[in-house]
């Protein structure tokens, strides 16, 4: 088996936080990492806790003097698609943090660069990976919902705090107006419905109702919602809000198909329900109860995660991350296209570009561009 030299950008951050799902396989090793971080302790830490060899401060000298196969974008959203191009102009493959970009222009620039490389792109989208979304979609795949037709997912993470601590935050994440981080609650969706995509997009927003500690107004809305159409007319319900105070729920979920529904639990006391019209006995007809989704899938014998389930929930992100990484080394050993290769990357990306269209034009419907059409 060959060894993946990996280079990590962005590894005093997100990049770093990887070091678990990596150290979980044997095929791939780190031998650089590179961060501008001012402080030198930091990348030296970073690098000694990922076992890397060189450390850089600029990225496409680590691209020039290393001998890399594979590069980790962990950088801030603006970096992800002049760092990945440079990747995959020398044909090194990438795993992307999400999302893919920050501008229409900008995503067809990347979509390019993809086509015109022999290696592999992939974005490092891991709350597809979550288990219960798993689960979902293997009862989906039976057909055990029926014909899918409502979604729903909701980011609900107060970040004020942290818009401050990461500026670029403050500059992408809050102050355009619109859905700019889609992909946690759009791709597990549209992960369920593999033969789809949004089509158009309508977003409002709930007002402004918070400041940052300057006293200033962020450009965003503190609660925008998305409705969007999708090719083969289902609807789906996308909330995004990082400014209001409240609780976190990042991975609030629902789906409505003709046989089943399905509602991610709202707290952690709270079991995922789903009711499924195959579980209903004759003399229990439409009695619609809700059923405990890992009762369900034990019934159905769907193990969505099979023997990784310890190695998984350890490396973050509820095994998100170390799905991501198993499927990006699978793909580029076997030379195949990753589950979440470019176009299904901007399906997740770009009706959330979209919204911030939509927004400025009062909420009017938008298209999404097609990028397999590019
Ligand atoms: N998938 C997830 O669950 C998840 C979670 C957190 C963050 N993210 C994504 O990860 C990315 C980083 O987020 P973060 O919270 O770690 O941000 P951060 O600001 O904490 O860390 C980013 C790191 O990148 C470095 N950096 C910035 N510009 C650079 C450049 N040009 N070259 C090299 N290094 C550079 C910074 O010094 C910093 O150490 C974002 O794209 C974010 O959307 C994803």
């Amino acid at each position: 088996m060959p060894t993946i030299d990996l280079g990590i950008v962005g590894a005093s951050g997100r990049g770093g936080s990887f070091q678990m799902a990596l150290d979980a396989y044997n095929d791939v090793r780190v031998s650089a990492v590179c961060d501008i971080n001012l402080y030198d302790d930091d990348i030296e830490e970073a690098a000694a806790a990922l076992g890397a060899t060189e450390t850089y401060r600029d990225y496409n000298a680590m691209l020039v003097q290393h001998d890399l196969d594979a590069v980790l974008i962990g950088t801030p959203v603006q970096h992800h698609v002049t760092q990945a191009i440079g990747a995959l102009d020398r044909d090194i493959h990438v795993l992307s943090e999400v999302p893919t970009s920050v501008g229409i222009g900008e995503s067809r620039d990347l979509v390019r660069a993809v086509e015109n490389s022999d290696a592999t792109y992939m974005m490092a989208e891991n709350y597809v990976y979550m288990w219960s979304n798993q689960a979902v979609q293997e009862l989906v795949d039976r057909g055990l919902f029926g014909e899918p037709y409502y979604a729903e997912g909701e980011y609900l993470h107060e970040l004020k705090d942290l818009h401050e601590r990461t500026p670029w935050r403050r500059v992408w994440g809050s102050d355009r107006n619109g859905i700019t981080y889609p992909t946690h609650s759009l791709g597990p969706i549209l992960q369920w419905w593999q033969d789809d995509r949004v089509e158009r997009v309508t977003c409002a927003g709930s007002g402004y109702h918070h400041r940052d500690p300057r006293g200033e107004k962020y450009g965003m809305e503190d609660g925008c919602v998305m409705l969007a159409e999708t090719e083969r007319d289902r609807l789906i319900k996308i909330r995004f809000d990082t400014l209001s105070d409240r609780p976190h729920a990042m991975d609030n979920y629902q789906m409505q198909g003709t046989e089943g529904a399905y509602e991610s639990a709202r707290s952690r006391d709270e079991p995922d329900r789903i009711w499924l019209s195959d579980m209903e006995t004759a003399d229990r007809s439409h009695d619609y109860e809700w059923h405990d989704l890992g009762d369900v899938t034990t019934n159905y014998g769907i193990e969505p995660w099979g023997d990784a389930l310890d190695s998984a929930h350890e490396a973050g992100h509820g095994g998100g991350d170390f799905f991501v990484v198993k499927t990006f080394l699978d793909s580029i050993i076997a030379g195949e296209k990753p589950p979440i290769g470019i176009h299904e990357a901007m399906d997740m990306t770009l009706p959330g570009l979209a919204t911030l269209e939509s927004m400025r034009n009062d909420g009017e419907w938008v298209p999404v561009p097609d990028s397999r059409e590019w």
